[in-house]
């Protein structure tokens, strides 16, 4: 089994409210189709729940937030998901829309649903969830991609994880030079700070989290999806690898 997380640089034109990277959507939907191993995909919000997201001032952290934020964040997101979802059926593969309320209790998951989209995948088809705006009791907050990463490593333990973005990988600073492995310091990238659900230390961090259950973690560039199947294929990678090393 397979985790893909499809970031929101990726598959949208982040400086440009709700505008999809249909082109780059079909080459990566086109790519999956040839993956004979169960995929389970999530995908970030980009310009639409992000741009959003971050024009309403609402974050990871549950507070009362604008309704109307709420609402444009959810509305977008559905959207976004809906052009993925026929994007992958477009390509030949079979998507099962799983929105994240179906598995996450206010910010904790629910181990029963997860194990659920586990099995829905190993029919074929490929469950697609994405970050959103959640409930929590009287207030709201924003659930991004890759803490659903998390979530659904943690409990199904898939073989890798692949975070597909719109760079190399994890690159150094100030050069910009690619980290092959990643190793324990987290460089400290310029403006990752300004990403209402974290940028790229946020995938750091989840990167990290994942591969302490001895999952392996790569980030590759989306834009080449054959870096994806390489991936996969453990043969002549390009991007960044977090080694699985097992702690918890
Ligand atoms: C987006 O999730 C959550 C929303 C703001 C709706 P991500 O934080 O994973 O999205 P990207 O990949 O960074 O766009």
């Amino acid at each position: 089994m397979i985790l893909i997380k499809l970031g929101g640089s990726i598959i949208t034109n982040k400086s440009r409210k709700t505008s999809p990277r249909k082109k780059a959507i079909d080459a990566i939907a086109k790519t999956l189709a040839g993956i004979r191993e169960p995929i389970i995909l999530v995908h970030g919000g980009g310009s639409y729940g992000h741009y959003w997201s971050v024009k309403y001032d609402m974050h990871t952290k549950p507070e009362k937030y604008d309704i109307e934020g709420v609402a444009k964040v959810k509305n977008s997101m559905v959207e976004l998901n809906k052009i993925i979802l026929d994007a992958l059926q477009k390509n030949a593969n079979h998507p099962y829309c799983v929105q994240p309320a179906c598995f996450m209790n206010t910010d904790k998951p629910m181990r029963n649903k997860i194990k659920e989209i586990g099995e829905i995948s190993k029919t074929g088809m490929i469950p697609v969830t994405y970050g959103d705006a959640l409930w929590h009791g009287k207030k709201t907050y924003i659930l991004s991609g890759d803490s659903i990463m998390g979530h659904v490593a943690k409990v199904l333990r898939p073989r890798l994880c692949i975070f597909a973005m719109n760079v190399d990988g994890l690159l150094n600073s100030p050069n910009g030079e690619l980290i092959r492995e990643y190793s324990q310091q987290v460089p400290t990238m310029p403006g990752s700070d300004k990403d209402v659900t974290g940028g790229m230390m946020r995938k750091v961090k989840e990167a990290k989290r994942i591969s302490q259950y001895g999952i392996r973690v790569f980030f590759v560039n989306g834009n080449k999806p054959d870096r994806i199947t390489k991936a996969i294929k453990d043969s002549k990678f390009h991007g960044t690898i977090f080694r699985g090393k097992r702690r918890v």
